[in-house]
């Protein structure tokens, strides 16, 4: 008897525990759920992670990447901290190992259980020149080891490449050449994935996985999207490196023939490059009913692009803010809710960490930073509601401005990303444009037509 209260005494403290460090905004965005119709996944990319991040040393320098050296003067408020160092326009630092961690508890303490993790990759910090097999791999493992070791085999972790990860920098080729990169990275990923769907990925880095029936994720190698990724002009009769259309036309279509709903996980987001961008709006388009969205990183700011004809919007591209501080923005992580039944995305809800007053405090709190319906007064997360919102920036009301505060998970203020501060005519048709469309052409033209 002593012994059951005892229990159910550690149960209860452990309970309390687990609400104490999420925040009641966070818990009033879950409460309302019905765990019968609601399931979840995470996403969270673009960390950077600095393995020699220096605490006390320099965090405002002329360097790439600050916070690793002592060299030169400087005072207390231009110190690099324990999670990190942000200050308004002036930040260059990349984070910690122990910040990233902080983000991986938090998703771990959730009182959610994810259908999936979603890592968008770019694993190490900015130093691009250190790049090589072994630097990278080094970032890699470690990172990977870190998510098996907080989230576990329950947590199921889909890992995408990202550009940073390549060594050189941008530079990936399908096959035996980037073997060293994709045999390791696959063997990290069979912890979480059936062997044959692990071993897939080192064709190209690409590879589908069914998340439960009726429901598959597509992960996608953006490397061969990437104008700055050489190898994909070696052949010249060679449209589609790496295979990534096929590839992804072959999945969509059997996914289409099994009724099954897709949803699209990659590394850059779309307005990036051709022929691999005309060829997603086209996919786009034709499985406009499988595909329920797209999640992509890179830029490292919050960001989101609607497909749209002359017969309407057909797809969403949702890219959500970094982990790293070093575009200055505080690091976030990325809840999306979906219909268990359909599979249609219901809503997304983006959680910040303060640097600053993780700091002071000596731990890192995440606290909610907005829910995408409640920001735009959505109805639901349909590419029509998406539309009605970059539609509606040009009346300079609440859409513009909640997506200029966001933008950069409340880091600067002074970001072009944020119309610098200052929300001009211009600025906001810039917006207008980049969100309403996909393809750098259609940006391009929609930014030289009058209104
Ligand atoms: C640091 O500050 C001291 C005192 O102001 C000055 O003498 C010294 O030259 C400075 N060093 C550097 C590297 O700027
Ligand atoms: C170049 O690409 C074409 C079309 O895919 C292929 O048939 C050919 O074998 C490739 N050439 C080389 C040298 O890889
Ligand atoms: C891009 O914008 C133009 C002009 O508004 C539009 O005609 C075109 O359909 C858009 N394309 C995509 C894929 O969003
Ligand atoms: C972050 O924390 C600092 C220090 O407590 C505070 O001044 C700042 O307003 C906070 N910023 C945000 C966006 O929470
Ligand atoms: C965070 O740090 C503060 C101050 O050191 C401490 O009071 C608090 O218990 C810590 N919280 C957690 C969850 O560790
Ligand atoms: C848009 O609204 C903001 C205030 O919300 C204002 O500062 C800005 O000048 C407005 N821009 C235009 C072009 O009217």
């Amino acid at each position: 008897m002593r012994l059951v209260s005892s229990i159910l005494i550690l149960i209860l403290v452990g309970f309390v525990f687990c609400l104490r460090s999420i925040d009641k905004d966070a818990l009033r965005a879950i409460a309302g759920d019905d765990p019968s119709k609601v399931a979840y996944f995470w996403h969270i990319t673009d960390p950077h992670v600095d393995l020699e991040y220096k605490v006390g040393s320099r965090a405002i320098c002329e360097d790439v990447v600050c916070c690793r050296s002592s060299d030169g003067n400087y005072t207390a408020d231009q110190t690099a901290g324990k999670y990190g160092f942000i200050k308004d326009g002036e930040s260059n630092c990349d984070i910690p190992l122990a910040t990233f961690k902080t983000g991986l508890d938090f998703i771990k303490s959730y009182p959610v259980k994810p259908e999936f993790v979603f890592y968008g990759g770019d694993t190490p910090c900015h130093v691009d020149w250190d790049y090589s097999e072994e630097y990278n791999l080094k970032y890699m493992n470690t990172i990977h080891d870190s998510m098996r070791d907080i989230l576990g085999k329950e947590m199921i972790v889909l890992s995408a490449i990202g550009n940073h990860d390549a060594a050189p920098v941008d530079q990936f080729d399908a096959g035996p050449k980037y073997s060293w990169y994709t045999e390791p990275f696959a063997a990290q990923m069979s912890f979480w994935l059936p062997l044959d769907v692990a071993e897939s990925i080192t064709i190209a880095g690409h590879y589908n996985y069914l998340v439960r029936p009726g429901f598959r994720a597509l992960v996608l190698n953006t490397q061969y999207a990437d104008v700055l990724n050489f190898y994909n002009y070696k052949n010249s009769s060679e449209s589609d490196p790496g295979a990534l259309i096929r590839t992804t036309s072959l999945w969509l279509k059997q996914a289409e023939a099994a009724n099954e709903r897709v949803v699209i996980l990659a590394h850059i987001p779309p307005q990036a490059t051709d022929p691999w961008n005309f060829a997603l709006i086209a996919l786009c388009k034709r499985y406009s009913k499988t595909i329920i969205g797209q999640l992509y990183g890179h830029t490292h700011h919050d960001q989101f692009h609607v497909a749209r004809d002359s017969e309407g919007a057909y797809s969403v591209a949702y890219t959500s803010p970094s982990m790293t501080t070093w575009s200055n923005q505080h690091p976030s992580v990325r809840l999306f809710k979906m219909d268990k039944t359909t599979f249609e995305l219901l809503d997304h809800v983006t959680f910040y960490g303060n640097v600053t007053e993780a700091n002071i405090k000596g731990n890192m709190t995440y606290r909610m930073e907005y829910s995408a319906k409640e920001a735009y007064g959505l109805s639901d997360m349909s590419p029509q509601s998406w539309e009605r919102v970059g539609l509606d920036f040009l009346n300079n009301g609440t859409a513009i401005n909640n997506y200029i505060k966001y933008a950069n998970a409340f880091g600067d203020a002074d970001s072009p990303k944020t119309c610098g501060g200052k929300v001009t005519k211009e600025c906001i048709k810039e917006l207008y444009c980049d969100v309403l469309n996909f393809s750098k052409e259609g940006f391009d033209k929609c930014k030289r037509d009058k209104q």
